[in-house]
């Protein structure tokens, strides 16, 4: 009998392609109508069997990443560890290196998490199956759920409701562009609750704003594959307050649109930007240029759609 005293599973970063936010709700989350897509920057969780639980990180933006209990991945594997026999599910040390970069729009922590939960899963053998998992990782954050599926999917409520985007394999090719610095989420989204409001208190009578909706532009161009069409259709609720907080952001968007990109849009709660190129080469280009035109701390490239949180098999 083999048993197993560690694992890895690599994990990507998301892009929302579309994030359309309703107003705030009483619990302080905000309902959303997002369409999440998963590209191939990962980070890689490894999780061994140890006394006690423990996390450590390396790489990109680690002195940044808790080194404790709050740790969301840590957070994760103690949520796990809830819902199954807590006898059989020992002390886990994680090791975490990263790519995605910290607080930058991509859904790192999250990625963080979603890997500890399936390496845990594998690691205890809890028989636990994707649809348990899926509720776990909901709890745990509202990107996390989505960082487990992975491809291209809509969520709605605080993203954590998933319904997997059926769309042809086409990849698309994307450029990231890193900024220097952070931005917070829960504070991106109360900038955009004090832009709205400042906004409907100039409006003449103040009407009862939509819900947030799916994009039928966007679904359109996802089911026929098309690049060009897809780019004239990101777009994100929480860019103009992600633009407030970081008004450099602006001229990296005007960059790239200038450099051929189909579309540009601040990811997430920012502070990344992200680019559609054409093809692989055309983002390749874009990327040189991109870093070359100074408007960014550094340049990555990534195609989407990619796998969620998936366990690496040991080569021997
Ligand atoms: O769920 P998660 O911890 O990733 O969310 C981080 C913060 O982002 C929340 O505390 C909240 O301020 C904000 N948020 C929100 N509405 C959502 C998701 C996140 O207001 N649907």
């Amino acid at each position: 009998m083999t048993i197993v005293t560690g694992l890895t599973v690599r994990v990507p970063a998301k892009l929302n392609l579309q994030l359309a936010v309703g107003p705030p709700r009483p619990d302080g989350y905000h309902d959303l109508v997002t369409v999440f897509h998963a590209v191939s920057l990962f980070d890689e969780i490894t999780a061994e069997a140890a006394g006690q639980d423990g996390v450590s990180v390396s790489g990109e933006g680690a002195d940044r990443v808790p080194g404790n209990r709050d740790n969301l991945a840590l957070r994760a594997v103690a949520a796990l560890r809830a819902a199954v026999a807590p006898r059989t599910a020992g002390g886990v040390h994680i090791t975490i290196a990263k790519r995605i970069p910290v607080a930058a729009g991509l859904a790192g922590g999250s990625a963080d998490a979603a890997a500890a939960l399936v390496a845990c899963n594998e690691l205890w053998g809890t028989g636990i199956g994707q649809p348990q998992l899926l509720e776990i990782a909901a709890r745990v954050g509202s990107d996390v759920a989505f960082a487990l599926l992975g491809g291209t999917a809509v969520g709605r409520g605080r993203g954590e409701r998933l319904t997997p985007a059926l769309a042809p394999a086409t990849p698309y090719h994307w450029v990231l562009a890193f900024a220097d610095g952070q931005l917070s989420t829960p504070e991106v989204y109360a900038v955009l609750d004090r832009l709205r409001a400042a906004e409907s208190e100039g409006a003449a009578a103040a009407t009862e704003p939509p819900g947030p909706s799916l994009d039928a532009a966007l679904m359109s161009a996802l089911r026929s594959g098309d690049a060009r069409q897809l780019g004239r259709a990101l777009s994100n609720d929480l860019q103009p307050a992600a633009l407030s907080l970081y008004p450099a952001l602006r001229k990296t968007l005007a960059a790239g649109l200038e450099l051929g990109a189909f579309g540009a849009l601040v990811s997430g709660s920012g502070p990344t930007c992200v680019f559609l190129a054409a093809s692989a080469d055309r983002a390749l280009d874009l990327a040189a240029s991109l870093s070359g035109a100074g408007v960014c701390r550094t340049v990555a490239r990534a195609t989407g759609p990619v796998p969620g949180a998936t366990v690496v098999p040991v080569v021997r």
